[in-house]
């Protein structure tokens, strides 16, 4: 079996502010020491305006920064978009695509999301590309259908021989939107078997790194809930909301990854 480090994401959305910015990073260097860091890849997207701030107090921790979306455009007329190569030239590693947030408010396509793919390769900014099904979709049944349809529009993008991105920097994040905000957690056996479909599927359409590659699970994840589903054998860490914004919990979160 290939041996995937974990990986814990925060998302930070549309929170924060300058001074708890500042606390928040205080708390995350103060304990995630390089011990614990050799055993689970952490990363913080912030919203854009503070990716400089991140880059200041994060730049010599071993934190990785990220931002929570990306043009699909190389640079141009493009009023209130930021392109792959701005977040390269500010020293940023990690990109989030496709968040069900950005799909629903703002109509995002798998096309578009695949195309956010393609530009972070092309800049080799590492991306964590978000599925997920609604709960309609999944009461009606059509959750593999849906999975099935973005996982194929991102493995399409990954293929692409002219700018592969190392295996590493290539992570999925299964968010059922049900899940979302919402404190009703996929249970194990629920995210389990939605990450492995997702493996299997990212290994039909031709992606050879579907093994290693890291596919995070997100949706209510908290310090409680977190060791269960980090145990599974799919789930290769989180992509965390609310409980990131929380110094002790999204520590305690990737403690919780560090011994899965
Ligand atoms: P919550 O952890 O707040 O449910 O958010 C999950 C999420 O959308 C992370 O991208």
């Amino acid at each position: 079996m290939t041996a995937r480090k974990p990986l814990v994401a925060g998302n930070w959305k549309m929170n924060g502010d300058i001074v708890s910015n500042e606390q928040l990073f205080t708390a995350l260097r103060a304990d995630l020491g390089r011990a614990s860091l050799s055993q689970v890849e952490v990363v913080v997207c912030p919203p854009y305006p503070y990716l400089g701030q991140a880059a200041a107090w994060l730049g010599d921790t071993g934190i990785a920064w990220g931002a929570q979306d990306v043009s699909t455009q190389p640079n141009g007329a493009y009023t209130g978009d930021v392109s792959a190569a701005m977040l390269v030239d500010l020293g940023c590693q990690w990109a989030i695509v496709g968040h069900s947030e950005r799909r629903q408010l703002a109509g995002e396509t798998d096309q578009q999301v695949a195309a956010k793919v393609s530009m972070c390769m092309t800049r080799g900014v590492g991306v964590i590309a978000c599925i997920g099904e609604t709960l309609e979709e999944r009461e009606s049944g059509h959750t593999e259908a849906v999975l099935g349809r973005q996982v194929d529009a991102i493995a399409a993008a990954l293929v692409d021989p002219a700018h592969p991105l190392p295996p590493g920097r290539v992570v999925l994040a299964y968010e059922p939107v049900w899940a979302i905000g919402t404190g009703r957690t996929a249970s194990p056996e629920i995210a389990q078997a939605a990450h492995r479909f997702v493996r299997e599927r990212l290994a039909q359409r031709g992606y050879g790194h579907a093994g290693a590659t890291r596919i995070l699970y997100g949706g209510s994840v908290k310090p409680g809930n977190a060791a269960s589903l980090f145990a599974m054998a799919d789930v290769d860490g989180g992509l965390i909301g609310g409980a990131s914004l929380v110094a002790d919990d999204f520590l305690a979160i990737c403690r919780a990854a560090a011994v899965a």
